[in-house]
């Protein structure tokens, strides 16, 4: 079963690599954005109530009688957004987020006929371990979006091939600027997580990739000096922003005590675009129009169905969305595993520990 799950999990397209994306004035424009209006908390501080969630959104399920914590995901990066919704947050990086180039990447990426910019975001951090074996970006589908819908729901339905009748259709432009030379690639699996990767190797500056992320694994690799990645005192609350003694340089801080000064040789800064795509008129009307929406009951209803089916027995949870032993038994079903393949240069975080 999971074989099958796992072989359709691939991009509309094989990922194209770009380089040169924002002109020199947009990175500054965008940096300064990032530095005015910091400091930004860790990414999984901003999207994730449990640890259960966070396993649900990674690939590979833990071990029976592993007791989960944050703490065996915490690692120092660091995430902002430039523009949510469709609308930019900031009205001096506007070019960058309605990007006439990014659009006409994302529709030709599709063959598609229309393209709508919908989110852009950044990464930053300092070296930094990865615990991420692998990951799908957020999948949206009609009627169940960021705007309703908690992430890990949106990829373990991607995960279990129920609801592509109602996938929302999406490009990405994603671009590094990291100029370190230790690990800090980009790992994917155009193929399918039971394939070979691809990878991105660093120093990547100002070079991306057009990509349908929410349908093809891949992950950041550990970066920078091993001694420095664990910042001590790193905590939920940790924050990073601009540090006010170095023009480029940026700092962590917990609870207000610096706990890391980041020089800009180690900085990895990452931004995240993001489009919806639409074949053609037809399919743009249904979307705006809602005329064929899922609703989290139909959602619920069709994972119980297809429990049912597969001869799972299980209590109907009174609360699915934070019913954490339902999370574990649809992140368990629908788990296609860790990918099978990593390369040499960026072993995944399992085979890094052995
Ligand atoms: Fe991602």
């Amino acid at each position: 079963m999971t074989e099958d799950i796992a072989a359709t999990l691939r991009p509309i397209s094989e990922p194209r690599i770009l380089d040169g994306v924002y002109s020199d004035d947009q990175h500054r424009r965008l940096v300064d954005v990032v530095r005015r209006n910091g400091p930004w908390k860790l990414i999984l501080a901003q999207h994730f109530k449990s640890p259960e969630e966070v396993v649900a959104t990674v690939s590979g399920g833990m071990p029976e009688g592993v007791e989960l914590s944050f703490d065996m995901f915490l690692t120092p990066n660091f995430r902002g957004y430039f523009a949510q919704n469709g609308t930019c947050l900031y009205p001096e990086i506007e070019d960058a987020f309605y990007n006439s180039a990014f659009l006409e990447q994302a529709r030709s990426y599709w063959n598609a006929r229309y393209a709508r910019p919908e989110m852009m975001l950044f990464n930053i951090q300092g070296p930094s371990g990865s615990t991420d074996p692998a990951h799908l970006d957020a999948t949206t589908f009609r009627g169940v979006t960021m705007k309703n819908t908690p992430i890990w729901l949106m990829n373990t339905m991607t995960k279990s091939g129920l609801f592509k009748h109602w996938l929302h259709r999406k490009a990405q432009v994603i671009t590094w600027f990291y100029p370190g030379r230790i690990g800090g690639g980009f790992t994917y699996w155009p193929e399918g997580p039971h394939a070979q990767p691809k990878r991105l190797a660093a120093p990547m500056w100002n070079r991306g990739v057009v990509v349908q992320n929410e349908m093809m694994y891949h992950r950041g690799e550990a970066n920078g000096p091993v001694d420095m990645r664990t910042p001590a005192g790193l905590a939920f609350q940790s924050l990073l922003g601009a540090d006010p003694d170095a023009p480029d340089g940026w700092r962590i801080t917990t609870d207000g005590a610096v706990i890391q000064k980041i020089p800009p040789a180690e900085t990895r800064f990452l931004v995240h675009w993001s489009a919806e795509i639409y074949m053609d008129m037809a399919e743009l009307k249904v979307v705006m129009d809602s005329t064929d929406d899922l609703t989290h009951e139909r959602v619920f209803d069709m994972f119980v169905k297809d429990l049912r089916t597969r001869g799972i027995t299980f209590p109907v949870p009174s609360d699915p969305f934070t019913d954490t032993a339902f999370i574990r038994l649809l992140n368990k079903t629908y788990d296609v595993g860790a990918p099978r393949f990593y390369p040499a240069e960026a072993p995944g975080p399992r085979q890094a520990a052995a």
